[in-house]
Order: structure tokens, then sequence, then C-alpha cells
């Protein structure tokens, strides 16, 4: 099996199966985002403490691809520190939509990359990811993909 099969069945696998897909009943960072153009919605969930992610999951209904990169970021996050998840989340969007290198993106996340030779769904990926950003900068509105 290739790198690319690889990826597409993680894909497939998280789509289809998403890690951490609940409420999370303890979170002190929440954001909702939106991609006005499909209107499907995501929910994020933090558990912070001490500038750490101690606990990170999402909910909401989206296409395979916005569930699989929600599920891979939401198991990415765990552990990392608020500063680490930004930069993360920076990198990701910066590989997928500014096109950069992507040294900063590593494991599983790097699945998400050949979704950039789909460029209708590159929105799909970064919905979780714009939300994440919503939720550690506590914004309340609800963000959407096209801002
Ligand atoms: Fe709506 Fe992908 S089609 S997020």
């Amino acid at each position: 099996m290739n790198m690319k099969d690889l990826y597409q069945e993680l894909i497939i696998d998280h789509g289809t199966h998403p890690r951490n897909c609940c409420v999370l009943a303890n979170a002190n960072g929440t954001a909702e985002g939106f991609n006005p153009l499909c209107g499907d919605k995501i929910q994020v969930y933090l558990k912070i403490e001490n500038q750490k992610i101690e606990n990170a999951s999402f909910t909401g209904s989206g296409c395979a691809i916005s569930i699989a990169s929600a599920s891979l970021m939401t198991e990415a996050l765990i552990g990392k520190s608020v500063q680490e998840a930004l930069a993360l989340s920076h990198a990701f969007h910066a590989v997928l939509v500014n096109d950069n290198n992507n040294d900063h993106l590593n494991g599983k996340l790097t699945a998400l990359i050949g979704v950039k030779a789909f460029p209708a769904r590159v929105k799909c990926a970064t919905l979780s990811w714009h939300t994440l950003r919503a939720a550690l900068e506590h914004n309340s509105k609800t963000v959407s993909t096209e801002n």
C-alpha cells in the first residue's frame, strides 16, 4: 500500500469513526464554526489547565473530510500547550490555504495535505481549525470559514 492509499484510508477511518466526537462536559473553551457554502457546523470543546490542553472534543454535522479533520485535530491537540495548538493551527492553515511548506505538520495530520488537490474541499478541512482558534481565543461568536 502506498502513502496516498494509507492517507485515504486514514481519512475514511476518521470520517466514518471519528475520535473524540462528544460534548466535553467540563470544557472551559468552546466555539462554533460554520461553513456557509454548505451549511455545516462544528463545535469544538477544550479543557485547558495551566495553559495545557488536557482534553479536546468536537460535535457537529459535516462531510467526511470535515469530520475526519476535526477528529484528527482533537487527537493531535490533547497534551499540547495553548501556544503549540495555535502554532499547529497556523501551520495547518499555511499548508492548506497558502500552500506553504509542511515542516510543522507531522504524524497523521499530513494525511489531510492531499485535500489541497481539491480546492473546493479545503474549507471542509479547515472548518474545525477555524473553530479551534475561536475556542482558544474565547471568541463566543460563530466563526465562519469565509472570514
Ligand atoms: Fe460542508 Fe464539507 S461539505 S464542510
